[in-house]
């Protein structure tokens, strides 16, 4: 499969996009989860439509595999933009405590507006969306103290739409559904294939590798040189930088070539289990209006 041939799923992302606009009426705020090495690529673009102007929080997850002063300008360009942001690692769960806090500054406004209608305590409903294996479950849980794994995991079990208690005046609508970013960008399809949010079994594994190299040359040289001994020279590029690195780890076959398909293989492993470090693969921008 080609990577700009992604859009799969059309049937089960209408059922997603009928539900959130059957929803979203009934919701004070709107939760996106992002992953911090991607916030552009990992956001579905249709949200600002079906979302009709709700308030938003955005949580930036994954921190801990992310390059921290990126995170950081990304956090800004969020605010910005009007969003409030918290920055989380909903493995560890660090960061998570800020959701609530967040929310209802967020809602501050509604809240007062509540009060003086004599709803005093009524609870913040918050819709969660994010595309697979952004974190959202994980997410959910650590903010609602929840162990139990999902219905969904199970096979067999069809899981609805779901209520989240966070605590007794929030809570959270975990949405079923499969909401892919789009993937008309074909760079889009790329950043998620380097984070492993699609399986490598559909997209061709050198050409990734490639890709990947390409970028760690460009913006993070030195990472190379530490892990794999090698040094970014210019004229490089990533198919020159994968037969340097595959030389040096001596992975050679017949004729004394380099075993890039092998070296490919290795790199996408170490990158995603955080072996070459933490990494942003969207740079933020400079300025933020
Ligand atoms: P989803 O509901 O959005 O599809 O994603 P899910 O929570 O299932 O998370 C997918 C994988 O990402 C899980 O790993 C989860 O532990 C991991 N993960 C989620 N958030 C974070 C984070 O902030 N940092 C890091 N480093 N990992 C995160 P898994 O390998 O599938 O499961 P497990 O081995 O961790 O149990």
């Amino acid at each position: 499969m080609q990577l700009d041939q992604l859009s799969w799923f059309p049937g089960h992302m209408t059922k997603t996009r009928r539900m959130i606009t059957a929803e979203i009426a009934n919701m004070d705020a709107v939760c996106e989860i992002l992953d911090a090495r991607i916030p552009l690529s990992s956001r579905n673009p249709d949200l600002d439509e079906l979302t009709a102007g709700k308030p938003r929080i955005v949580v930036l997850n994954r921190v801990d595999q992310a390059d921290g002063a990126q995170t950081r300008r990304w956090a800004a360009y969020f605010r910005a933009r009007g969003y409030a942001v918290i920055e989380v690692d909903a493995k560890s769960g660090a960061g998570v405590k800020q959701f609530a806090g967040a929310v209802r500054a967020l809602l501050k406004d509604k809240i007062a507006a509540y009060e003086a209608k004599g709803q005093v305590g009524r609870v913040l409903r918050v819709m969660i969306l994010g595309i697979p294996n952004v974190g959202k479950s994980t997410f959910i849980n650590k903010v609602s103290g929840k162990k139990s794994a999902r219905a969904e995991d199970r096979p067999g079990v069809t899981r609805g739409k779901q209520w989240v208690p966070v605590d007794k005046t929030l809570e959270l609508l975990d949405t079923p559904g499969i909401l892919w970013p789009k993937f008309e960008d074909p760079e889009v399809g790329v950043r998620l294939a380097f984070t492993g949010a699609i399986r490598d079994d559909v997209i061709d594994t050198e050409e990734l590798a490639v890709r990947l190299m390409d970028y760690l040359g460009e913006h993070y040289p030195a990472t190379l040189t530490e892990r794999y001994k090698i040094t970014v020279e210019a004229g490089d590029d990533g198919f020159s930088l994968l037969n340097k690195a595959g030389r040096k780890r001596g992975f050679l076959i017949a004729g004394g070539e380099v075993d890039t398909e092998r070296m490919s293989r290795i790199l996408l492993d170490e990158f995603r289990a955080g072996k070459l470090g933490r990494f942003t693969l969207e740079q933020a921008p400079e300025v933020c209006e």
